[in-house]
């Protein structure tokens, strides 16, 4: 039930440092490691290749996962839009192992992949929050998110969850292949989860946000580079789907190479910052496009910020950066949405499980 809330969506994304603690009880055993099927840490140590499936919001988690799985493990990781899997069927290495992950767990795209690459004997490991659902039971492996029933249609609860497993299974791989971690991976969700709260306890700077950068735009941009573009994409996906502006994601880099010709006087850019790797490049980036009139809300973290940055978010690991660097943005679509009057929890033409191909 949403109780004193509005929105299933705004009570979704309030719950989500309390999905990441779940997660953190559920996947740490009594003395302090990571606890995962024997026969899962088998198959993800035996793997010389991942491929990951998904659509939409998990499709995105599933980047971060891939550069996750790259920093930690050193395992190299594809991700495909289940969608366009079997047109483009990637050439597959000798002993590769799939992970589709679906909120839902019912999404008949990645469904139609799982049945096709299970024909030639591949293994699955499906990445869900509904036990028992339909990727679930076919798949060879579960993993459950925890992250507790997602009724509004926009994914946010369950988009960080999959992150954060993805990370524990990243970490578990890595110790179990002789891979030394110099972090501490429970104490760093622990961390993300406070600071993911501190954000949720902002949400009247967010609404000053939005009204001063979306009340009057039909379009908008999100930047970034690295992770942080990533997670761009998942923010536009966010407000293109609650709020109808039409949002678009892209590499800071990219800019140059064409949509820095859409800016124009006004337009609205929502730049992120929390790598410190790119911290040159995005703020020339934002130089370069309010040079051309655009209205920028740059986003950044404690420790690469700087004074004039709109808004600040707390330190947080590198690896973990997107639970954190999301919440903004799920608040932005959010509060975009209530002030064009949308149906924030039932969007137009969209379902929350898509059931057909
Ligand atoms: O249940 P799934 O995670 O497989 O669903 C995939 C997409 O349909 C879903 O993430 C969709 O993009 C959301 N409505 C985004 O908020």
């Amino acid at each position: 039930e949403k109780g004193p809330y509005p929105h299933y969506m705004l009570k979704e994304i309030d719950e989500q440092p309390f999905a990441i603690r779940k997660l953190i009880t559920k996947y740490q055993n009594d003395i302090g490691e990571i606890a995962i099927d024997e026969d899962i840490r088998e198959a993800m140590k035996e793997t010389d290749r991942i491929y990951i499936i998904a659509c939409g919001t998990s499709y995105h988690a599933g980047l971060v996962g891939k550069q996750l799985f790259e920093r930690i493990t050193n395992v190299p990781v594809e991700v495909h839009i289940a969608s366009e899997f079997l047109y483009n069927r990637p050439l597959l290495s000798s002993n590769p192992i799939f992970i589709f992950i679906s909120q839902s767990g019912e999404t008949a795209d990645s469904r139609g992949v799982l049945v096709e690459i299970k024909k030639s004997g591949f293994r699955a490991l499906a990445l869900t929050n509904v036990p028992g659902s339909t990727l679930s039971r076919e798949s060879d492996y579960t993993l459950n998110t925890y992250a507790g029933p997602e009724i509004a249609v926009a994914s946010t609860k369950a988009y960080t969850a999959q992150i954060a497993v993805l990370a524990i299974l990243a970490s578990d791989c890595a110790r179990n292949r002789g891979i030394q971690l110099n972090f501490d991976l429970f104490l760093e969700l622990g961390l993300a989860a406070n600071a993911m709260e501190i954000l949720i306890n902002k949400k009247e700077k967010i609404e000053e946000i939005v009204w001063k950068y979306l009340s009057v735009s039909r379009n908008c941009f999100f930047i970034g580079r690295s992770v942080d573009y990533y997670v761009g994409l998942e923010g536009a996906l966010k407000l293109k789907e609650i709020s109808y502006i039409q949002a678009e994601g892209f590499a800071g880099g990219e800019l140059k190479h064409g949509t820095i010709a859409l800016i124009e006087d006004g337009t609205p850019v929502i730049a992120l910052l929390t790598q410190p790797q790119v911290k040159g490049n995005i703020r020339s980036n934002v130089q370069e496009v309010m040079a051309r009139g655009a209205n920028v809300c740059l986003i950044s973290m404690e420790g690469i910020e700087d004074k004039n940055d709109q808004l600040v978010i707390p330190y947080i690991h590198e690896y973990l950066t997107p639970l954190v660097s999301i919440i903004p943005l799920q608040l932005i679509a959010y509060y975009a949405a209530l002030y064009r009057g949308c149906d924030v929890d039932k969007p137009r033409n969209l379902a929350k499980s898509v059931t057909v191909e």
